[in-house]
């Protein structure tokens, strides 16, 4: 099954050997060791990372629980593509699971929108609350007909912003130019802080500010250190403007072809998977964090009352952005 140049991962082996044709990596279901489907699996960060590690808890629990009848391949470093066509390619099919910031997933569902405000949430905490209550599961529905099945939350820290020359406060920011994700909403927040916003996909980012096409990017200090940014943004300035969630998501039509306690297994090992990613971030968080500033980056703390100026001019977003959802913003706002 090759749709537009990318090969499905959905492979039902029937006749026990089937070979994929342009998927590097996977290429025989051996014919003797009883796999049924062989499924693929794209993430954009590197194999060490956070969620790359829970993708592969992910995939050894399915095949364990299944005894090997379903086999998930992972595809680490974006090699299946960005995040924005590996989205598209699950919706047909084209690729059976990925794992995304939610960003990107905001054309598929209005209330993904709400849940990646700036400064929606109080702390970590706070957001995990929001999200393993009523209301993650909400948003999880509210995917219904796009192709896309919400499988379970990750945990992607909080995002600051970081630079090629020193900035340190609110006013620091007016006219430089800011990498930003594929995504309206982020663009608005740049422009919001007096910024410029450059869309960038993830892979780019580090020939971006090598090159001074952009002054800044944002995120979190895990990617920060992953992609290297910090070689040529040494200075993080910790404004934690937002948290965006990410979602492991499956294609709606990979389902429909697996028997249903398959499923079952896919989906608990895909929340036993979350659970194991969130430990595992906090951990590897203070681990870049500690590296980064090791190797002679500045973390600059901004005060409360800065802090507070950033967020009286990305206020107007929320009238923008979620007004017919004010309720679930003022439901995030009142979780305990
Ligand atoms: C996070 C996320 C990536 C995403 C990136 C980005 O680091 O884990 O999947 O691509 O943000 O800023 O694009």
């Amino acid at each position: 099954m090759s749709r537009g140049g990318i090969t499905s991962g959905f492979i039902v082996s029937l006749l026990g050997t089937l070979l994929l044709p342009g998927c590097a990596g996977v290429s025989v279901a051996p014919a003797d060791n009883g796999t049924q489907y062989v499924l693929s699996y794209a993430e954009n960060q590197k194999e060490e990372y956070p969620t790359t590690r829970g993708a592969q808890y992910f995939a050894s629990k399915v095949e364990e629980k299944t005894n090997g009848k379903v086999k998930i391949n992972i595809f680490p470093e974006a090699q299946l593509g960005d995040e924005t066509s590996t989205i598209e390619q699950l919706t047909f099919g084209g690729i059976d699971f990925t794992r995304v910031s939610l960003a990107t997933l905001t054309d598929y569902s209005e209330e993904a929108v709400v849940l990646m405000m700036p400064y929606l949430y109080r702390d970590s905490d706070h957001m995990w609350r929001v999200l393993d209550g009523g209301i993650g599961d909400e948003v999880m529905t509210s995917f219904e007909g796009s192709g896309i099945v919400p499988l379970s939350w990750y945990d992607a820290g909080v995002r600051s912003f970081y630079t090629a020359q020193r900035v340190d406060s609110l006013a620091g920011m007016k006219g430089l130019s800011i990498r930003v994700q594929p995504s309206a909403l982020m663009e608005d927040t740049i422009r919001a802080l007096g910024a410029d916003p450059v869309p960038v996909e993830f892979e780019n980012v580090y020939s971006a500010l090598q090159t001074g096409e952009v002054d800044g990017a944002e995120n979190n200090w895990s990617s920060y250190e992953a992609m290297d940014h910090y070689n040529v943004a040494p200075y993080y300035m910790e404004d934690e403007h937002t948290r965006i969630p990410e979602l492991q998501i499956m294609s709606e039509s990979t389902r429909e072809k697996l028997p249903e306690e398959y499923l079952a297994v896919i989906d608990e090992c895909a929340k036993d998977s979350a659970e194991y990613e969130r430990r595992l971030w906090q951990e590897q968080e203070d681990a870049a964090k500690e590296k980064v500033l090791s190797s002679g980056c500045s973390e600059i703390k901004i005060s409360s009352s800065e802090k507070e100026k950033f967020k009286e001019a990305v206020e107007p977003l929320y009238e923008q952005y979620c007004a017919g959802h004010m309720d679930l913003v003022n439901d995030i706002r009142e979780t305990e």
